[in-house]
């Protein structure tokens, strides 16, 4: 069947890696689902990917794609939950053995993936495969950062650490959904305007001094922005972090984060309930996931080559 994997890890030219192609057809074991993808979106995972990070050598090749949308057998449409654990620690998230698709199961950049049958859920009518496709990584993610994690109530003011990425495309609409008030760090004029756009109240220069402390901080950038979102946000109030883009050794100021009694709290994608309370969020609210760039999957190396070069509007969707 048609796929986009990745050949073999390829820490320093990770698209050197990346192949369009053919991969064999899975066999379907029980209690699992084969998924006729229809669109799937690009994540900086598949990039980590590439580049060999959070998956074993052994693994590859590896189809690439976290997350997606598409038809079962019997026609029924569906959104991709892309953890697969165990349910009984509660939250499929904490289960020490859980695997995200792509980490041991093939991913979903093919005509077909294969998930436990739990993965799947009922793709909203009001959602087209492109939009639900964004659902299951960077929207999930956004979502439990918020509503699980955060603390925040509306009226409260949040801080989002860049403007254009996935994650941070998908907190503004929602913290702006919740009541948020949604302040956003751009790295460009641009990427600030698109921001404003998708319901920020203010955006700034990554870095620029704040107005005020923040209730929270919400962190994907990692160690470019991390000395900024330590000093944005207000005593006792919290920073969530569920990434490290620009790289993971920040200084972790120590010293302020006890005299201001900072909470940092980090967060991991989201379990099957999270998934289904975010896609019935949006239909209530009428939030649609913006989508910055749409490939045909055959020309998945574009996406990939925007990601790379942070040359982000929002989700980057493939369809098939
Ligand atoms: N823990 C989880 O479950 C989970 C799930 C999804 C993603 N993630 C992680 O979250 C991160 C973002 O993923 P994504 O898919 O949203 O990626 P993305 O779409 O490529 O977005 C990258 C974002 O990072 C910002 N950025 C990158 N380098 C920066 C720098 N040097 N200074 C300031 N801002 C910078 C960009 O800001 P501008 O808009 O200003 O360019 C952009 O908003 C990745 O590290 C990913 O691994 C984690």
């Amino acid at each position: 069947m048609f796929a986009v994997y990745a050949a073999e890890p390829n820490p320093d030219n990770p698209l050197d890696a990346l192949r369009v192609g053919e991969r064999p057809e899975p066999d379907v074991p029980d209690g699992w689902v084969a998924v006729s993808v229809r669109a799937a979106s690009l994540n900086m995972h598949d990039l980590w990917t590439l580049r060999g990070v959070g998956i074993k050598a052994e693994q590859f090749p590896m189809i690439l794609g976290c997350d997606g949308a598409g038809v079962l057998a019997d026609g029924t449409e569906v959104v991709l939950h892309g953890v697969i654990g165990d349910p009984s620690f509660g939250d499929e998230t904490l289960d020490p053995k859980r695997t995200l698709l792509t980490e041991k199961h093939q991913g979903t950049f093919a005509d077909t993936v294969i998930v436990p049958e739990g993965n799947v859920l009922p793709k909203p009518a009001g959602l087209s495969f492109a939009e639900a496709a964004c659902m299951g990584t960077a929207w999930l993610t956004a979502f439990r950062m918020l509503f699980s994690r955060s603390e925040m109530r509306p009226g409260q003011t949040m801080l989002v650490q860049g403007a254009s990425g996935g994650v941070s495309t998908a907190l503004i609409a929602l913290g702006k959904a919740a009541g948020m008030r949604v302040w956003v760090t751009g790295r460009s004029e641009e990427k600030r305007a698109l921001a404003m756009s998708l319901g920020a109240d203010e955006t700034f220069e990554s870095g620029e001094r704040l107005p005020k402390r923040v209730d929270a901080v919400f962190e994907t950038v990692g160690k470019a922005t991390w000395g900024h979102s330590m000093r944005s946000v207000k005593p006792g109030g919290t920073i969530v972090v569920s990434g490290s883009t620009s790289g993971p050794d920040a200084n972790a100021d120590l010293q302020r984060l006890f005299f201001n009694q900072i909470r940092v709290i980090g967060s991991m994608m989201g379990n099957h309930r999270e998934l289904a309370d975010l896609l019935a969020f949006c239909e209530l609210k009428g939030i649609r996931p913006h989508i910055g760039a749409e490939h045909a999957m055959t020309d998945a190396d574009k996406g990939f080559e925007q990601m790379l070069a942070g040359d982000t509007a929002g989700k980057i969707v493939f369809t098939l």
